[in-house]
């Protein structure tokens, strides 16, 4: 559709997460005029979900080295170790910047920051807030500065006819990114956009802008159940495809061990038990209360959350059983309240009391380890588009992320793409006016389709796959693909444009790459757990799976 209206910018931050936020604070403080463009509010999306914490060598006698080598471990033969380096040695720091903007962490009183222990990690090194509500207060923090930047100002919606460019931090707010302009040398010149409530031309409109930073978070959502709220629909990574850049490592969902089980059919997020909960002592049982991951890995119930994800897999299919179970009854009411409210909460509205009985659990979809590729810069491969956090694959997670390094992971990229833009400039050439699609270029899909998507993913590629089961989920979402495709070539038919549409064509984009490259992979290795293929093969695979589509094609 034609844009109704157009915003000059520097730079346009997509997502308003910890990558998104650290992203635009940080142009903004080095003088560009930056636009942050969220789908729901500033506080929605995955960042302010998290629990468990931040990652870093923050503790006496812990090194950057160690967390690197922690981190290696968790990726499975697939991290790039230069890429982990930056991460472990930018991380301190950028913490302490974090703490600077005002994220309080738990500290201690005489203001020693207070740590835990998470699966993969052979120290105590990820620090936390509000006992379990780490990503609540990074998100509360972050937010609060870009509203006080001053010259920070928040729309519902642009005026109609655009505003030219204007200093400072603006954010946009329930406005879907929908796809990246170019110029005629393929150069990044801004996003369309769909602002939501709006009538379906009044709607759509354009940031213009040389420099775009993807920080639209994950793709949770393509899973029936899914710690991810319902705003990770892969629309980063879809727009990225569409656009002609690279993605790698798809196939890596992490599914995370302990999701709070709510029935066989429960479908959208699940409330998660933080990881830390087992940090600080929970033991992993079967009915019978035998704790089955002693004995499988030195870690125990704090090996990378690969091994145990799987190992309640099979203690599932040993019992024939739906879920296991996370025993912290010897935590008492006292440590319950105080380091984990959120928990106790959640698990309290579900009609569960873990200060007195064991807490039910199951894994579920939880973090896309692959994304857009990037350099160490936050560069993909398309000039002028960056990507951070979890839509992007800077190689620090491999084939699976160690627990704790993502916020983490989130911030250091950002700022390390915040210096880049800045360093190098951004040039002034914007196409105008923009050209109107005289009709969808896109098959789009209904939104009904979203379920089918979720429940042919869930069958056929999520914890356990085989070829088998990854076949017929690429015919099913074929065919999905294939129907939406005919009706526009017949009569340029389309689902109608709106959100709820271009969620479900952003789920089926990116379900159709990851179940592609999961059938290639012919492995076991990190979070891809292919039954047919039980074994790690390092002569084969030790090696990344990059996909870029032809921008024409969707
Ligand atoms: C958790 O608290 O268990 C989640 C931490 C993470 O995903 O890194």
């Amino acid at each position: 559709p034609a844009p109704g209206w157009s915003i000059d910018a520097d730079v346009v931050v997509v997502g308003s997460g910890v990558a998104g936020l650290t992203a635009a604070l940080r142009c903004e403080a080095a003088g560009l005029t930056t636009v942050v463009v969220t789908k729901a509010r500033l506080d929605d999306g995955s960042t302010r979900w998290a629990q468990g914490g931040i990652a870093a060598a923050l503790g006496e006698g812990d090194t950057p080295e160690q967390h690197l080598d922690d981190t290696l471990v968790a990726g499975a033969g697939l991290c790039d170790e230069e890429a982990v380096r930056i991460l472990v040695t930018e991380g301190p720091d950028a913490v302490r910047r974090l703490i600077a903007t005002g994220a309080q962490f738990d500290a201690s009183t005489d203001g020693r920051l207070e740590l835990t222990r998470e699966g993969g990690h052979h120290r105590r090194r990820i620090a936390h807030a509000g006992g379990d509500a780490t990503g609540a207060e990074i998100s509360r923090a972050l937010v609060e500065a870009v509203r006080a930047s001053g010259r920070g100002e928040r729309e519902a919606r642009p005026a109609k006819g655009g505003g030219g460019r204007r200093a400072g931090l603006r954010t946009i707010e329930n406005a879907l990114v929908l796809d990246l302009l170019t110029d005629a040398e393929g150069r990044t010149a801004g996003v369309t956009l769909h602002v939501m409530g709006e009538g379906q031309h009044d709607g759509v409109g354009a940031v213009h802008a040389p420099a775009v930073v993807l920080a639209t978070g994950g793709m949770g959502q393509v899973f029936s159940a899914t710690t991810n709220p319902a705003v990770s629909t892969g629309d980063g990574v879809a727009l990225a495809l569409r656009a002609g850049a690279e993605v790698s490592d798809l196939e890596f969902v992490q599914f995370h061990p302990t999701v709070l089980f709510l029935g066989p059919d429960a479908e959208g997020q699940q409330p998660l038990v933080s990881e830390a909960v087992r940090g600080e002592g929970a033991h992993l049982v079967d009915a019978d209360g035998v704790r089955f991951m002693l004995g499988q890995h030195e870690l125990a119930e704090l090996a990378p959350r690969d091994i145990v994800a799987k190992g309640i897999m099979r203690r599932m299919r040993e019992r024939d059983a739906e879920h296991m179970y996370l025993d912290a009854r010897h935590f008492g009411a006292e440590m319950w309240e105080r380091r984990f409210p959120t928990i106790l909460a959640a698990c309290r509205a579900h009609g569960i009391d873990p200060v007195t009985e064991p807490v039910p659990v199951a894994p579920a979809a939880h973090y896309a380890s692959g994304g857009v590729r990037t350099d160490s810069r936050g560069r993909t491969t398309v000039p002028g588009l960056y990507a951070c956090g979890e839509v992007a694959c800077t190689g620090v997670h491999g084939a699976n992320r160690l627990a704790s390094n993502s916020l983490l992971e989130g911030l250091v990229y950002a700022e390390r793409i915040a210096s880049d833009i800045s360093r190098t400039g951004v040039h002034a050439r914007v196409p105008q006016p923009l050209p109107a699609a005289e009709r969808p270029t896109h098959p789009l899909l209904p939104p009904e389709a979203r379920l089918t998507v979720q429940r042919t993913m869930t069958r056929g590629a999520g914890v356990l796959r085989s070829e088998a089961s990854l076949a017929e989920a690429a015919e099913r979402l074929h065919r999905l693909h294939a129907d939406a495709r005919d009706a526009l070539d017949e009569n340029g038919k389309t689902a109608e444009p709106g959100v709820d549409t271009w969620e479900a064509t952003n789920l089926l984009c990116v379900a159709r790459v990851l179940v592609a490259a999961a059938r290639l992979r012919e492995e076991t290795r990190g979070c891809h757990w292919r039954e047919d293929r039980p074994e790690r093969d390092d002569t084969a695979w030790r090696r990344h799976i990059v996909v870029r589509l032809n921008p024409d094609r969707s």
